[in-house]
């Protein structure tokens, strides 16, 4: 296709309205548009919604192709739609939370698995997706931490990178567009409270925010959507700064940026604009192409392309990397793409899919406490399995996409597979924040009387994290720990497992529990991956991407802070005038990087090249690890720096690498990682990036508490 001779050939409102994402569920779906639904709440001629560029939120090959269909015969210009979704962490196959997949520390994961969804997305309609989400996460109150890959920048870099690589692949037939999102900052909402202001300084923005964003670009993200937030007085989607001067001119992104759903209109809000009109503008303005959701485009471009406003050379732009994306896609050959009935029946959920889900809820749990319970042998005699998450197939997280409850393998399921009807369930308890009904307990009490061993599922409900679903109290419900103190009462023999959206507040359950797996929200193969956990197919390798607080009057808390002029002592007790609290410690209950084995590891060996690096030239440091238990296990090995003297604060560690091995048992391997001057670097109060002269601690260990084991000077 002639991108430039078909945007010369299109009149202004066909121009105008490629710039328009709308919600697909106006199509009712034999093409009739479903004057009930959100197009009530449009502001055009309802003949036009036929002249929109994109839909998002609509699933399937028949549904898509009968949509595509009334659009050709419909759409003036005979521009093919592009078909968008949430496909965040699997299509209907689903995996792991991205706070819980990126704890696997493993990129080559991260990549299959989003390559997996994207050959199910793709088959069933859809041409991109609306991922990765590469927001830093600080805070667990803050709701969409579940959809994060945490509180550290390179992790996060890193499993975004991977992450596009998965979906886009060679953009072949069965790849889908990624679309890098919220930009930016949207998770530095004040106080964890979804959709809160964001304030920050442009340095601290740079050096833990920005990144991220930047690693999905480079790795050839699509489209970029902006965040709902304001970001230092002004809100994203009409944010200059953020859209033109970095975005555009610094980064030199080409493709298309989007909205999120009203966040153009919902500047009036903010309190920046008067009414939509001002919303397009600004927009507009500020960089953004496509408005999703909201019509303020649509209804005022003309206007303010007569009154001067905006050029229809800008609007051209606009549509120029919409047609551009669309050729990517290969929409104007072929606007049907992958779409197909056939192969959708095939493709999705097949076990080749089953396998790779199930091996991600695996290398995504975590270990956060065993006192010699885990694991039990399959020889067991008898299984209680209890809780809320036991027996239900909920447990996907909140963009759960085309996932279905009754596709999921439950914990109860997956350990009937084992251990067959020596396995019974009760369910205990609720998971409702407000339930405080106890009357299930007697009878799972009973159970866990009667049985050798207990699973008991606690934690949150699927849809109590995820957008809109901030929390201040982040404590497992008191009826929970009802359960759990009664069946102590009768068993010792408890493993909890844990499920969550973000970290929660554990210091109860890390003082009673014997045994604590956290498994997050694990998708649809969650009881076949308890059931290798916890009979010890495999061990649990999963490594914390987020500190799990005392308590929520620690948070924002992580691991890669400011030392402070008055750093709290190591050790116990109140000190007086110091940065601390009197009521709680400053470190988490469990740290960043942190995560237990069913195995044990020796570090030695510890080797830096040179303590002394050069600019333009390269050391490496390395270290020997060996498993030294009884279970072949894997083990992520990270390596951190601290810059020890420099013109601005600098954090008292930073993630600088990191390394999935697995080992037999006995079986010893050398881990090693380069040093840069890059590696060094860091934004100046100038803002400029570098690395500044000086001494540098490296350490190389199992979690972020790890030990420094050498000294390093640039020169
Ligand atoms: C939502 C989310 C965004 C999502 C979009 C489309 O409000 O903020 O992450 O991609 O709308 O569903």
């Amino acid at each position: 296709m002639d991108i430039k001779k078909l945007l010369e050939s299109m009149t202004l409102q066909q121009k105008i309205f490629q710039l328009l994402a709308l919600n697909a569920c106006i199509f009712a779906g034999k093409g009739e548009v479903d004057i009930t639904g959100p197009v009530s709440e449009l502001t055009i001629d309802l003949n036009l919604v036929y002249e929109a560029g994109g839909v998002l939120n609509t699933i399937g090959a028949e549904r898509m192709k009968t949509i595509q269909d009334t659009f050709l015969e419909k759409n003036s210009a005979k521009i093919p739609l592009l078909f968008m979704q949430d496909v965040i962490h699997g299509h209907k196959t689903i995996y792991p939370i991205n706070l819980g997949l990126a704890a696997s520390f493993d990129r080559d994961l991260e990549r299959e698995c989003a390559a997996m969804a994207a050959k199910e997305a793709s088959v069933d309609g859809i041409s991109l997706t609306y991922a990765p989400m590469v927001d830093l996460a600080r805070d667990a109150r803050w709701g969409r931490v579940m959809e994060t890959s945490g509180e550290d920048p390179y992790l996060s870099c890193e499993m975004a990178k991977a992450t596009v690589e998965g979906f886009q692949g060679d953009m072949g037939k069965y790849n889908i567009a990624t679309c890098v999102k919220h930009f930016a900052a949207y998770g530095g909402a004040e106080a964890g409270r979804d959709y809160n202001t964001v304030d920050m300084s442009e340095r601290t923005l740079r050096e833990f925010y920005l990144p991220a964003y930047k690693a999905a670009i480079d790795a050839g993200a699509k489209m970029l959507m902006t965040s709902f937030n304001s970001l230092n007085g002004i809100p994203a989607s009409g944010n200059k700064k953020l859209l033109k001067d970095i975005l555009r001119d610094e980064w030199g992104f080409e493709g298309v940026v989007i909205s999120d759903y009203n966040s153009i209109i919902e500047m009036i809000t903010h309190g920046t604009v008067e009414n939509r009109k001002e919303a397009a503008l600004l927009s507009m303005d500020a960089g953004l192409d496509v408005e999703m959701a909201s019509t303020s485009y649509a209804e005022f471009f003309e206007e303010l392309i007569k009154e001067g406003k905006i050029t229809e050379e800008q609007v051209d732009r606009a549509v120029e990397r919409v047609l551009k994306l669309k050729e990517d896609l290969g929409l104007f050959e072929n606007p049907y793409r992958s779409a197909s009935e056939e192969e959708s029946s095939k493709i999705i959920l097949c076990d080749k899919h089953r396998e790779i889900a199930r091996r991600a809820a695996r290398e995504s749990a975590v270990l956060l406490k065993n006192d010699n319970i885990l694991p039990f042998s399959d020889n067991v005699k008898s299984v209680a399995v209890i809780g809320p998450h036991a027996n239900t197939g909920s447990i996907h997280g909140f963009w759960y996409c085309g996932g279905r409850a009754s596709d999921t393998v439950t914990v109860f399921d997956g350990i009937k597979k084992v251990v067959g009807d020596r396995a019974k369930y009760a369910k205990g308890c609720e998971v409702d924040i407000t339930s405080t009904d106890t009357s299930m307990i007697a009878e799972a009490v009973e159970l866990a009387r009667n049985s050798e061993v207990v699973i008991l599922t606690l934690g949150e409900h699927q849809f109590d994290s995820g957008e809109g679903n901030s929390k201040t109290n982040i404590e497992i419900p008191e009826v929970q720990y009802k359960l759990l103190d009664e069946i102590l009462k009768v068993n010792k023999n408890v493993a909890v497992l844990l499920f969550t959206g973000r970290p929660l507040a554990i210091e109860r359950l890390s003082k009673t529990a014997p045994a604590i797996l956290n498994m997050w929200m694990p998708g649809t193969e969650a009881g076949n991956a308890v059931a290798d956990l916890v009979f010890g197919k495999c061990s649990p390798s999963g490594k914390l991407t987020m500190c799990f607080p005392y308590n929520v009057g620690q948070c924002p808390i992580y691991y890669n802070h400011y030392n402070t002029g008055r750093p709290r002592p190591e050790a116990e007790g109140r000190f007086g005038y110091i940065s601390s609290y009197i009521d709680a410690p400053n470190k988490p209950l469990y740290p960043f990087g942190y995560g237990l084995s069913y195995s044990t590891f020796e570090y030695s060996d510890f080797k830096l090249s040179s303590n002394v690096i050069r600019r333009g030239e390269s050391v490496t440091c390395s270290v020997k690890v060996k498993n030294t238990g009884n279970y072949k296990a894997k083990e992520s090995v990270q390596f951190y720096i601290r810059d020890c003297v420099a013109s601005v604060i600098r954090p008292v560690k930073e993630l600088k690498g990191f390394e999935k091995i697995e080992l037999e048992v006995g079986e010893e391997k050398t881990v090693e990682f380069t040093i840069t001057e890059d590696t060094l670097a860091f934004f100046g109060a100038d803002l400029k990036r570098r690395a500044e002269n000086g001494k540098f601690l490296i350490f190389i260990g199992r979690d972020s508490t790890c030990k420094h084991f050498a000294e390093l000077e640039l020169k």
